[in-house]
């Protein structure tokens, strides 16, 4: 029977972890009977003991709040960074999870926080995680909650970048969030309508893309809506970091080993402004003004959708019940209208990239939409 449980969010912040707090609270209070401790800021905030009595008053009016009440970071257990130094601070949290005779510890993240929970479940803890983050890359589970709030944003956003493309004839070029991958991208483009539409899984030729472009103004359609994803590479790029990930992975020691990850921090680094590029190679190539909207943060902004907050409450919901049976180490995974309890060892280190032949793809393709190959 588990009478105490701790809470924290870590990673980036993400639309829904209010409404997954407030799962998570209300129904360990009101269904279970325990006491609910948040730790602030994510991992650290477990390292520097720094709580809040997560009551009905506390839990009552965040369901529509956007955020984390708690507060989130994004430091790792073991290389928390202290006086310029990254330490790793794992025993100081299991001493503050013992201190405050938790039975149990729920962390809301994405991919990295898997990891980072997945360290805390080694040392003994009883670990159970939530599957949060706008970028949907987090491996086993459906969905992850914050990406349907995202993906009407960045929607809405593409929706409205229309006006100005037809009335000045323009390339608008839209940068869309996902990290790595492209479910954000892939998704707020074809709802949006967007007539190019690039992401990291499918690298692309900027020929391609501009012949796309230049054949609309051709037909009469003198503006394009190009929605990127921040982590889309061009077929060289993409290349490059292939070579540079591959030289910097084999077993290369002392200067050679750290020449190659510099050249791969290096490419990496470089690969930021590569949208605005992208703009200004497709206005030379096609004679057509462009112009650059990166949405950032806001698509991370606001008031969860419905949906996110119906699929946090679930959740939250399911991972108190979890706790309540005694089922630790696990990811509560979203799967169809219900939940499985995934082995974080399973998870951790994974990402869900969006496979090739998904219907979304297809259905991209089949409606005329260039994705850059
Ligand atoms: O992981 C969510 C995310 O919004 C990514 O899409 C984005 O690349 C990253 O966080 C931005 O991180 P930060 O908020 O630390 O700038």
């Amino acid at each position: 029977m588990a009478n105490h449980i701790g809470i924290l969010t870590a990673g980036g912040d993400s639309p829904g972890l209010n409404a997954a707090i407030r799962g998570i609270g209300k129904a360990a209070l009101r269904r279970h009977e325990m006491r609910v401790t948040g730790f602030r800021d994510g991992f650290r905030g477990l390292m520097e003991n720094r709580t809040a009595n997560l009551d009905s008053d506390l839990l009552s009016g965040i369901l529509t709040v956007g955020g984390t009440i708690l507060g989130t970071s994004r430091d790792k257990p073991n290389r928390m960074p202290i006086g310029g130094q990254l330490l790793d601070m794992t025993d100081a949290m299991v001493d503050n999870y013992h201190r405050h005779h938790l039975d149990a510890l729920i962390c809301l993240g994405g991919g990295g926080t898997q990891k980072n929970a997945l360290l805390l479940a080694q040392k003994g803890l009883n670990i159970v995680t939530l599957p949060k983050t706008i970028d949907n890359d987090v491996a086993m589970t459906d969905v992850t909650f914050g990406f349907d709030t995202a993906l009407g944003i960045a929607t809405e956003a593409i929706d409205r970048l229309h006006s100005t493309a037809h009335s000045h004839h323009r390339i608008i070029v839209v940068e869309v969030m996902g990290h790595r991958v492209g479910w954000l991208a892939l998704g707020a483009g074809i709802a949006g309508g967007a007539d190019v539409i690039l992401i990291p899984e499918i690298p692309y030729d900027v020929e391609i893309v501009a012949e796309a472009i230049r054949r609309r103004s051709r037909h009469g359609r003198r503006f394009s809506i190009v929605a990127v994803a921040e982590g889309a590479l061009s077929q060289i790029e993409a290349a490059e970091l292939a070579a540079a990930e591959q030289a910097a992975a084999t077993g290369k020691e002392g200067a050679a080993k750290d020449a190659a990850a510099a050249q791969l921090a290096a490419l990496r680094a470089q690969h930021s402004g590569s949208t605005l590029r992208l703009a200004q190679a497709l206005e030379q190539r096609t004679g057509l003004e462009s112009r650059l909207t990166i949405l950032g943060h806001v698509q991370r902004g606001g008031t969860p959708s419905a949906a996110d907050r119906l699929l946090a409450t679930r959740l939250g919901v399911a991972a108190a019940e979890m706790v309540q049976a005694g089922r630790f180490g696990v990811m509560v995974a979203a799967r169809g209208e219900g939940a499985a309890a995934v082995p974080l060892a399973e998870v951790a280190g994974k990402i869900k990239y969006v496979p090739l032949d998904h219907s979304w793809v297809q259905s991209a393709r089949d409606v005329g939409t260039c994705l850059g190959d």
